[in-house]
């Protein structure tokens, strides 16, 4: 898929990688860009950044009649979604112990969030016999984000759930990326190096932490070859392969980065 004439839609658009997506689609053609976002102001402020093809919309990704709202206010104005893109996530920066509400949270923007956005826009990309699903997961989908039990947990089963979809329905013409970042310079990301969180430093550690742009850059490349896995970081997949071959080796090896930061 390119952008050329698109309609797309992009939660968490109003900052980070999403904000950067929603000026990349602009900038490729894109005859439409919603950004959606909780911060309904940061949202407004980033659409009028992007220009005329994008307007702003406030919502909670957790609320299904908001996302059903937000699909079908988007049909009603541009006949049809062309992307998708499920984007909006949270962090918690907490283990096990992270509070019942942290848990739920992270449940519902990361993971049920994309079965709501999901069911609301397959209907009409099913009898257009074409869509596209970009679900941001991350690579603590593929691997472990260490200091964040929550975060691992629902990025896992996001990643889950994006495989079962591109499974289910690729053969009725929907397409599904799962967009599997490490570090990206994002205000989520940001908070954890300022307050010297281990587990922002353990991905500061083990590779490069882009600038959103090059996310967005590697989004574009990945959407144009309808690849299922799209990793800004290569590196990834080397860790991906090596955990899959040998989780007890790869394990350790993470458990040696960590004893390293912590000493
Ligand atoms: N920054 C990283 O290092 C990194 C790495 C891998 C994956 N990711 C993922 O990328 C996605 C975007 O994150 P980012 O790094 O741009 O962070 P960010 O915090 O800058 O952006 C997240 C956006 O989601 C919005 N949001 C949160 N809860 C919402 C809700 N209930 N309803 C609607 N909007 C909501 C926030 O307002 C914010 O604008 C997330 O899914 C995140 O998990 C980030």
């Amino acid at each position: 898929m390119n952008l050329t004439g698109r309609v797309a839609v992009i939660t968490g658009g109003a900052g980070g990688i999403g904000a950067a997506l929603a000026h990349r689609f602009a900038a490729e053609g894109a005859a439409a860009v919603v950004v959606a976002d909780l911060d309904a102001d940061a949202a407004r402020a980033v659409a009028a950044a992007v220009g005329p093809v994008a307007h702003a919309a406030g919502l909670d990704v957790t609320a299904e009649d908001q996302v059903r709202a937000l699909v079908a206010d988007t049909e009603r104005r541009y006949g049809h979604i062309d992307l998708f893109c499920a984007n909006a996530g949270v962090a918690t920066a907490a283990g096990l112990d992270a509070p019942e509400a942290d848990w739920d949270r992270a449940w519902r923007v990361n993971v049920l969030a994309h079965v709501h956005s999901t069911r609301a826009v397959l209907p009409g990309m099913l009898a257009r016999g074409q869509g596209y699903l970009l679900h941001t997961c991350s690579a603590a989908g593929l691997l472990t984000a260490v200091g964040d039990a929550p975060y691992t947990a629902t990025k896992h089963a996001a990643v889950g759930l994006a495989e079962w979809l591109a499974v289910t329905y690729r053969d009725q013409g929907i397409r599904v990326s799962a967009l599997c970042p490490q570090g990206v310079d994002t205000p989520m990301l940001a908070e954890g190096l300022a307050t010297g969180h281990l587990g922002a430093r353990v991905i500061a550690a083990s590779g490069a932490v882009l600038h959103p742009d090059r996310v967005a850059d590697a989004v574009i490349a990945g959407l144009a070859e309808e690849r299922f896995l799209i990793l800004p970081h290569p590196e990834v997949a080397q860790h991906a392969r090596r955990r899959a071959e040998d989780p007890d080796g790869w394990q350790a090896g993470l458990r040696k980065l960590v004893r390293r930061l912590r000493a």
